[in-house]
C-alpha cells in the first residue's frame, strides 16, 4: 500500500513538472522576470548595476542586431573619437562651444514660443562647436539622413586643449537631439536607443547625464527624461565653453530598431520594459485572472502640447466615447473598465494604470506605445478612423514583438466620420472586437462563456 502511494507521489511529481515546463511556461517566465527585477533593485542599491550583461549569453544570438555594433568600431589615432556600427560614437574629453551653434537656447515656457518654426528648434553648428584632440578623424558617414553627419563636419581636432576651462561636466553624457518631443511614440525610440547605449557600455541609469542638444521649449516628456536617467542639461543653456569628460552622441531616433517595424525582433524589449517601470517605482506583477479582465480605453481628446499647434485640436477622436464605454462596461460586467485621457495624469500613474490592464483600447495615437507597458499576456484593440492612411502600424508590430494579442478595427462607412476628427464607434463593433479579444486571452474559461451569452452577442 505504501508503495502504491509512492508511485503516485513520483507520477503526480512528474505530471506536474510537465505541466509545469510545457503548459505553464507563462508562470514561469513571470517568475524569472520577478526575480531579475528583484536582482535588478537589490544592484541598484548597491551600485552595482548591471543586472546582465549583453551580447554575452547563448541566447542574446538573436540579439546581434546591436551587439555588432561594439564590434564594428572605428576610432581615430588618438583613441578620442570612436564611432560605432555608424549609429553612434564616443567622445573623450570635448568641449563644446555654444558660440558656434544658431537656434532657439530651448526649455522655454510653451506659450512664449507660438508657431515658432520647428527648424528654429534645431541648432546649426559652425565648424569647432566639438573641438577635441584629436587626429585622423575616420570619415565614415552615420547611418540615413542624420544630423550626427553634421555634428561630425562641426568637429575640430586640436592638439592643446584648455584643462582649465571653468566649465567641466563629469561623468557619461549621452547627446540627444529629439525629434517630436512630446510624441510618446517617438520619445520611446529616444528612450530606447539610450537606453541600448547603457547597457552595451554597462553604464548605471543614474549616472548618466543627458544633453539635449536641440532646442525644444519645455515638453510634457521633460520629466519622465529625469526620471529614467540622471541630470539634464540643455546644449543651449550652456553659457560657456563646457568641456565633458566622456561624451556619447546617442542613435539618431528614426535609426532605432523600435522604429523598424518589419524587424522579426528588437532586441531587450522587455528588459528595457523592466527597466522602464523601474524607473517608475512600477514594480508589480499582473497575473491573468479571465473572472475579472481589466480594460484600459484611451480617450484622445484636443490637448495643446507643442508650440504648432496652439489650438489643441488633435485627429483620431471617439465621438460616443460614453455610448462607448457603456457597451463594453455592460459586455464585462463583474470585470474592471476604466477609461482615460492620458495625459490629465502623471507618467508614473500611467504606467501603474497600464501595467495594471490587460487589454487596451484606443483610437491608433501615440498614446499606445503603452502596449510596451502591458503584462506579457494582455493585448491591444487599435480603432482607425477612414480617413487614417493604414500603412504599417508600430502599434502592431510591438505586439508581435512582446507576443501580445492584436485586434483591429478600421472604419469603413464614410458615415461614421464627423467634424472635428470624431469618428462614431458603433456598439456593436465595440463589442465584436472585445468579444474576439477576450477569446484570444481567455480561450477556455467561465468568464469567456458566460461573455457568450450575453445578450449583445445574439444578434
Ligand atoms: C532567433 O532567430 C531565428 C532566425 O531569425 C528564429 O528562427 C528563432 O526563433 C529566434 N530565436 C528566438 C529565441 O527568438
Ligand atoms: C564580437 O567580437 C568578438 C571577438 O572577436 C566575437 O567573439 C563576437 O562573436 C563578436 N560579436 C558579434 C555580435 O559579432
Ligand atoms: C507659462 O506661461 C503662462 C502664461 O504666461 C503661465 O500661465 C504659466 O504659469 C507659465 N508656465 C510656466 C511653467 O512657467
Ligand atoms: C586656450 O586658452 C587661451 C587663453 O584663454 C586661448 O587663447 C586659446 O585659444 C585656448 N586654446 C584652445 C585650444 O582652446
Ligand atoms: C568664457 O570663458 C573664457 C575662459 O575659458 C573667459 O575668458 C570668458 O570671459 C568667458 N566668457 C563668458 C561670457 O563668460
Ligand atoms: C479572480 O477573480 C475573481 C473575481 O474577482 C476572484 O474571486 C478570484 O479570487 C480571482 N482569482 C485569483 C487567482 O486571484
Amino acid at each position: 500500500m505504501r508503495s502504491l502511494a509512492y508511485v503516485f507521489v513520483v507520477v503526480y511529481i512528474a505530471i506536474n513538472t510537465i505541466i509545469f515546463i510545457g503548459i505553464d511556461r507563462n508562470t514561469f517566465l513571470e517568475d524569472i522576470r520577478k526575480f531579475d527585477l528583484y536582482r535588478y533593485a537589490v544592484n541598484q542599491q548597491q551600485s552595482t548595476w548591471p543586472l546582465f550583461k549583453p551580447c554575452m549569453e547563448e541566447r542574446d544570438q538573436n540579439q546581434t542586431y546591436v551587439c555588432k555594433w561594439v564590434n564594428d568600431s572605428r576610432s581615430d589615432s588618438t583613441g578620442n573619437y570612436v564611432m560605432y556600427g555608424s549609429e553612434f560614437a564616443v567622445l573623450h574629453d570635448v568641449i563644446i562651444d555654444p558660440f558656434r551653434a544658431a537656434g532657439r537656447p530651448g526649455g522655454e515656457n510653451m506659450s512664449s514660443v507660438w508657431n515658432q518654426k520647428e527648424s528654429e528648434e534645431y541648432f546649426k553648428l559652425k565648424k569647432s562647436y566639438f573641438r577635441l584632440n584629436c587626429r585622423n578623424l575616420p570619415h565614415h558617414p552615420f547611418k540615413g539622413r542624420n544630423h550626427l553627419n553634421g555634428w561630425f563636419k562641426s568637429v575640430m581636432c586640436v592638439a592643446d586643449l584648455n584643462s582649465t576651462l571653468a566649465n567641466q561636466i563629469n561623468g557619461i553624457t549621452i547627446a540627444v537631439q529629439r525629434y517630436e518631443y512630446v510624441n510618446l511614440y517617438q520619445t520611446m525610440a529616444d528612450f530606447y536607443n539610450v537606453f541600448l547605449i547603457m547597457i552595451l557600455f554597462q553604464i548605471p541609469p543614474d549616472t548618466i547625464n543627458i544633453l539635449y542638444t536641440d532646442g525644444h521649449p519645455a515638453g510634457m516628456l521633460d520629466d519622465t527624461w529625469q526620471r529614467l536617467f540622471g541630470k539634464i542639461y540643455r546644449a543651449g543653456h550652456l553659457a560657456n565653453e563646457t568641456k565633458f569628460a566622456k561624451m556619447i552622441w546617442n542613435i539618431q531616433s528614426y535609426n532605432c530598431p523600435l522604429q523598424t517595424c518589419s524587424l522579426p525582433y528588437v532586441p531587450y524589449l522587455e528588459r528595457f520594459r523592466d527597466f522602464f517601470l523601474f524607473q517608475h517605482d512600477v514594480t508589480n506583477m499582473k497575473v491573468l485572472n479571465c473572472s475579472k479582465l481589466s480594460v484600459t480605453i484611451i480617450w484622445r481628446r484636443d490637448y495643446v502640447a507643442h508650440p504648432r499647434n496652439p489650438s489643441g485640436v488633435i485627429q483620431r477622436k471617439i465621438k460616443n466615447e460614453d455610448e462607448f464605454l457603456e457597451s463594453v462596461t455592460e459586455l464585462l460586467r463583474g470585470h474592471e473598465v476604466k477609461a482615460v485621457q492620458l495625459e490629465t495624469i502623471p507618467m508614473e500613474k500611467q504606467l501603474e494604470l497600464v501595467s495594471e490592464t490587460d487589454i487596451l483600447v484606443g483610437m491608433h495615437g501615440a498614446g499606445l506605445s503603452h502596449t510596451l507597458f502591458l503584462p506579457k499576456h494582455g493585448g491591444l484593440i487599435e480603432l482607425f478612423p477612414a480617413y487614417h492612411n493604414q500603412g504599417t502600424s508600430h502599434f502592431q508590430a510591438l505586439t508581435r514583438w512582446r507576443r501580445l494579442h492584436y485586434v483591429s478595427w478600421k472604419n469603413e462607412y464614410r458615415g461614421n466620420e464627423y467634424p472635428n476628427k470624431k469618428t462614431y464607434i458603433p456598439p456593436t463593433v465595440a463589442i465584436s472586437k472585445m468579444k474576439k479579444m477576450v477569446e484570444k486571452l481567455c480561450p477556455q474559461t467561465v468568464g469567456v462563456r458566460s461573455l457568450k451569452h450575453h445578450k449583445k452577442f445574439q444578434s
